[in-house]
């Protein structure tokens, strides 16, 4: 038995108004009136048939039915529990929430003037449908104007419409989305180099390039702050273009640098640019790489696409394709972050991807926790036995460099080396690099 499955026969009352609400419904069979309860008759405002959700409204704002529901034929409602519907309404936009609330005060508010006895607010004239027993009576179109009306005058503003942090946050969110796009115009975006080095000697090998917001009044704003941001809001997506034209033109810089330097003694360096699921979906993408390798003259490999483990999860199979295409055109891709998401160890065969940075803290933690110098240990063989070049984040102190060396892992970044720095630090920076590595 499907105890989900509801069965009412015609003329039964679903539910009354001003009862709890336990669950919303699906029409699969038969048809429902939505009625507002008087004394002289009851007020349709609409009939709900195969395929409708009706009775959300107490689920989502937790106050009373708003309306009677009443089955004008033999029904068959499937109830969506309230376990169902929060559980998305938990995960929904905080924006989006918001305007779930203000349309259902509205609404409510609306459907108080309707029901009011008081003349002059709403006459409801009785034009009487009659079926399924119930004497029914339609509000005119004049009535539902008036209705509307009297909204505007009536709206509540002395009850916020959620916790007033929530509410608060989510205007913080808003006006950061627009002083955002205004970043992006005026030039408050900084891409920051941070060193990538070889752990058998800590020679430079290539950078990570990490987006920096320098705010005319605010200062540095984390991209812990912005970043999920502009994914939520879709700018990521310019954000992630502009990232990758800035550092193309620098990693070009960075090589001839390198070259006058040590000529060819070591591979050109390499730049790892961050990429968000959302850029593998964007049209533009794969357009966007190759001009990035092809304005610069850069060699393929040196473009390392980063990609976060969760960032693969989102659709896979779109994701998987795009980054083998990339990877033909002779582009690297790495999965960053490795740990931290949810992903199956199958990824790991199934994605095109020759890099794996294990995320800092299992690295910061290898001193104090046996299991996370285990974890460590396992990630780097398997990366190993499937061909993969290694990259420890969070590199801190001598000893992790100690302890990662032994265990075979090829590459490092973090604060032991250098910080993620502006271009002139990172010039100054690699020139002190041929004091240890001087040309042969
Ligand atoms: P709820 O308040 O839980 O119970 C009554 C349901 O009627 C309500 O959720 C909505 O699904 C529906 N409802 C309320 N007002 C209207 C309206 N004006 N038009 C259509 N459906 C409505
Ligand atoms: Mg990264």
């Amino acid at each position: 038995m499907d105890a989900l499955m509801r069965h009412f026969r015609q003329g039964d009352w679903i539910f009354h108004e001003g009862d709890e609400g336990e669950c919303a419904y699906i029409v699969e069979q038969g048809e429902v009136a939505i009625v507002l309860e008087r004394s002289d008759g009851h007020i349709t405002l609409a009939t709900y048939g195969q395929g409708t959700l009706f009775g959300e409204m107490a689920i989502i704002d937790q106050k009373p039915r708003s309306a009677g529901a009443i089955a004008l034929k033999d029904c068959a409602l499937r109830a969506i529990t309230r376990a169902q519907l929060n559980h998305r309404l938990e995960r929904a936009d905080p924006i989006l929430k918001i305007c779930i609330q203000v349309i259902l005060k509205h609404l409510r508010k609306t459907l108080t003037q309707i029901h009011s006895p008081e003349p002059s607010k709403v006459s409801v004239a009785p034009t009487v449908t009659n079926q399924a027993n119930v004497d029914v009576i339609q509000p005119t179109a004049q009535q539902e104007e008036s209705a509307a009306q009297t909204l505007g005058q009536a709206i509540d503003h002395s009850q916020p419409m959620m916790a007033s942090d929530v509410f608060s946050e989510a205007i913080k969110t808003l006006h950061l989305e627009q002083e955002l796009q205004i970043a992006l115009t005026q030039n408050q975006l900084r891409l920051y180099y941070q060193p990538i080095v070889r752990l058998s000697d800590g020679l430079i090998v290539g950078f990570e390039a990490l987006m920096r917001w320098i705010h005319p009044v605010k200062g540095m704003i984390s991209p812990a702050v912005f970043i999920p941001i502009a994914e939520r809001s879709g700018q990521i997506v310019e954000m992630t273009y502009w990232a990758l034209r800035e550092a193309s033109s620098q990693l070009k810089k960075f090589q001839d640098i390198q070259k006058s330097y040590w000529g060819d003694q070591y591979a050109p360096l390499f730049m790892s640019v961050n990429f968000s699921g959302r850029d593998f979906l964007d049209g533009r993408f794969l357009d966007e790489i190759q001009n990035a390798l092809q304005n610069h003259q850069l060699p393929p490999k040196s473009l390392k696409l980063e990609i976060t483990e969760s960032m693969l999860m989102l659709s896979p199979d779109e994701v998987q394709r795009v980054l083998g295409i990339c990877q033909s055109y002779g582009a690297s891709v790495a999965i960053d972050d490795f740990g931290t998401g949810y992903s199956s160890l199958s990824y790991l065969q199934s994605m095109p991807a020759d890099t794996l940075k294990i995320d800092q803290s299992f690295v910061r933690t290898i001193h104090k926790n046996d299991r996370h110098l285990a974890l460590v240990e396992s990630i780097l063989h398997l990366a190993h036995r499937l061909g993969m070049l290694t990259v420890a984040e969070g590199v801190e102190t001598a000893e992790d460099v100690v302890t990662l060396r032994n265990l075979g892992c090829d590459l490092a970044q973090g604060y032991h080396y250098a910080r993620p720095m502006p271009t002139d630090q990172v010039l100054a920076w690699m020139e002190k690099q041929t004091e240890q590595f001087p040309k042969i």
